[in-house]
């Protein structure tokens, strides 16, 4: 099966008519689809398929001997989301195979595919925690006490899945990785503005998710005085402005896009609004100073309109930098010449793989547009191909 049969397989599960993006979460039917999908069509290839409690899943190719390279992303997606972010590295990974089979590469290691579960944190809020519970970083006693918007504790969701017979934990698959390499699509526009199709990162910012829990007083939306009121929304609405003014004073990133109003009725002021902050900066400094900042200010408008506020940080990555050393060797000496080294604001596995001592990379293709986290994401088959060549060029390197 050719990348764009699998590709064309994939593209409508989870798809909505409307918008035309993916909602893809996970333990939930399309994810759960998707996960199907890909045992099949590694085992389609002869590949050993071996897959967690949490459904995480890696494909072996059981060639050669010693430490394996691995690569391979996620498959579930944003609410909303694009067709790329994800699933082009995991079928690039199978398709990569493929493509050393055809040029007759037998390699020296074993060479795996591997999918890790709710890379997004799109429903229990955690970015990465497939790869964080597989490498340790995460407990399981702290996961299963996490809870999605409708009140499912992990634990529950995975049963519902028909996994989870098991506890969760430390994958012993990772065991043999000798290194990790992650292909993604760019979500941004540096390869675009450079002409590249590929690139290679450099490191991924620290950035995370702090939700601000804003309280006031309920109360009739006509009869209550302006003076007289305690509006949770007024709070929020100016720590979303300040945030916004924050980033752009010190140029990082500063996202509100996702408010919980209670009871979010038409006709009364709030009682409470929940508001999630995806903060993001070049530097852990930088990243500390932008959520104080903001906290601060938001503190501060509290005080002024009589409502109270809780900040909690839900999910932190710490800055990575990736293997120097391997990302200059993996981007060097191609017919192209040397692919660019580039920063990222995106987290991906690739990044908990590397903060748990996996020497890392990742390889980006193209995106004409920049744009991610939204239906409008998209990659050129073109430089998908050309992404596949890459990654299975990556791969002799690295497993012969
Ligand atoms: O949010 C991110 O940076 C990644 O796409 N999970
Ligand atoms: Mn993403
Ligand atoms: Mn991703």
């Amino acid at each position: 099966m050719t990348f764009e049969e699998m590709w064309a397989d994939l593209a409508p599960i989870g798809r909505s008519s409307d918008s035309g993006g993916y909602f893809r979460q996970p333990w939930a039917s399309a994810e759960t689809e998707l996960r199907t999908w890909f045992a099949g069509a590694a085992e389609a290839r002869g590949l050993r398929v071996e897959t967690d409690p949490l459904g995480n899943q890696v494909a072996w190719w059981d060639v050669g001997s010693g430490p394996a390279v691995l690569t391979g992303s996620h498959l579930d997606s944003v609410l909303d989301g694009g067709a790329y972010d994800g699933p082009l590295g995991v079928v690039s990974g199978l398709a990569a195979i493929d493509e050393l089979r055809s040029r007759g590469v037998v390699p020296s290691r074993p060479v795996g595919v591997s999918v890790f579960a709710e890379e997004e944190g799109s429903r229990f809020g955690l970015a990465c925690l497939g790869s964080r519970l597989a490498t340790g970083t995460l407990d399981w006693d702290t996961a299963r006490e996490l809870r999605d918007r409708n009140g499912v504790f992990l634990p529950d969701a995975l049963a519902a899945a028909g996994l989870g017979s098991s506890v969760p934990g430390p994958w012993s698959e990772l065991a043999s990785v000798g290194c990790f390499v992650e292909l993604h699509v760019e979500q941004g526009r540096d390869l675009v503005d450079r002409g590249a199709a590929v690139g290679v990162a450099s490191g991924i910012w620290p950035h995370g998710r702090y939700r601000f829990d804003f309280a006031g007083e309920a109360n009739h939306a006509g009869t209550t005085v302006m003076a007289d009121r305690r509006d949770p929304m007024l709070t929020y609405a100016m720590t979303a402005l300040a945030a916004n003014k924050q980033a752009r004073l010190a140029d990082v990133r500063a996202t509100f896009g996702r408010v919980q109003v209670t009871p979010n009725g038409t006709n009364a002021v709030p009682s409470a609004v929940a508001a999630w902050l995806d903060a993001r900066a070049d530097t852990g400094a930088a990243l500390e100073e932008l959520v104080s900042a903001v906290t601060r200010q938001a503190r501060d408008r509290a005080e002024r309109d009589g409502t109270s506020l809780s900040v909690t940080a839900e999910s932190v990555s710490d800055l990575v930098s990736f293997d120097a050393d391997l990302a200059a060797r993996l981007a060097a000496d191609h017919a192209v010449g040397d692919w660019p080294v580039i920063p990222t604001a995106a987290g991906h596995d690739a990044g908990i793989l590397s903060a748990a001592g996996i020497p890392t990379a990742m390889l980006f293709v193209r995106n004409p547009t920049g744009i991610s986290h939204s239906p409008a994401e998209e990659a050129t088959m073109a430089d998908c191909l050309v992404g596949v060549s890459a990654l299975a060029d990556t791969l002799e390197r690295l497993a012969s």
